[in-house]
């Protein structure tokens, strides 16, 4: 039976840089809605297409646009990878749906880690980030658009939604919508805190820790 864990906060709180630490390291399949959006609007599928403007502009995309991506991928699993759910779920409705695509399957949510930063810190991690459009490598120091990835050479690219005026929209929807969630999941006695404020290999460091309890 394999592991799942939802790693949840709002935009900037390093979600994504986590996520792909654990995959990598602690060999977790690392499910993010938010990334298999973009691709799916950088290959210009109509799901993508329609995805991008509600992305861009802050707001999420319809329950049933992810719901279904989600539970075909957590199915295909078979329970025999650890799985790290990350920008999912984002509603309440999203939730539910979670509940009801795991019936059956060999997974239960076994903890939500949520990630906390103050608002401050956010509005400036967001707007120095770059992403890497060929290896997906997220990058917070202020490098210039122009220069390749230090990782594999790829373009650099400021994200759609990584301005000022988005982030407030983002934040609002993340505070009405989102949230929610944590009370949902706080009250079956799953959700650990995590500062996220500290420097990534200490987060990383407790996440980890995190994990190792559920094998
Ligand atoms: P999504 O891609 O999920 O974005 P998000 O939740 O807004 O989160 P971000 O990716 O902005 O931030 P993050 O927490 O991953 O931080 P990161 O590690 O990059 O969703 C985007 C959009 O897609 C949504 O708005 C919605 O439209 C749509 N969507 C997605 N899922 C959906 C769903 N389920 N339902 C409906 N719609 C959905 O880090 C940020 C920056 O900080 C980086 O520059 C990084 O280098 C830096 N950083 C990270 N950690 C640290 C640290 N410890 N110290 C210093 N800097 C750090």
């Amino acid at each position: 039976m394999g592991r799942l864990a939802i790693i949840f906060g709002p935009p900037g709180s390093g979600k994504g840089t986590q996520s792909r630490l654990v995959s990598d390291s602690l060999d977790f399949c690392h499910l993010s809605t938010g990334d298999m959006l973009r691709e799916a609007s950088n290959i210009g599928s109509d799901l993508g297409l329609k995805a991008r403007e509600l992305m861009d502009s802050g707001n999420l995309v319809p329950d049933d646009m992810v719901n279904g991506i989600v539970a075909a991928h957590i199915h295909g699993l078979d329970g025999k990878k650890d799985v790290l759910l990350d920008g999912y779920p984002r509603t309440m409705e999203q939730a539910y749906a979670l509940d009801r695509s795991l019936m059956g399957t060999q997974y239960n949510v076994n903890v939500v880690l949520s990630l906390t930063v103050r608002d401050s810190v956010l509005k400036e991690r967001i707007l120095n980030r770059k992403v890497c459009t060929s290896c997906g490598s997220i990058f917070g120091v202020p490098v210039s658009v122009l220069e390749p990835c230090g990782n594999c050479g790829g373009k650099l690219v400021v994200r759609g939604d990584d301005n000022l005026e988005a982030l407030s929209d983002r934040l609002q929807v993340y505070r009405e919508r989102t949230l929610p969630i944590l009370n949902f999941y706080s009250d079956r006695g799953l959700v650990v805190v995590i500062d996220a404020e500290r420097p990534v290999p200490e987060i990383f460091s407790s996440i980890s820790k995190e994990l190792s309890k559920f094998y």
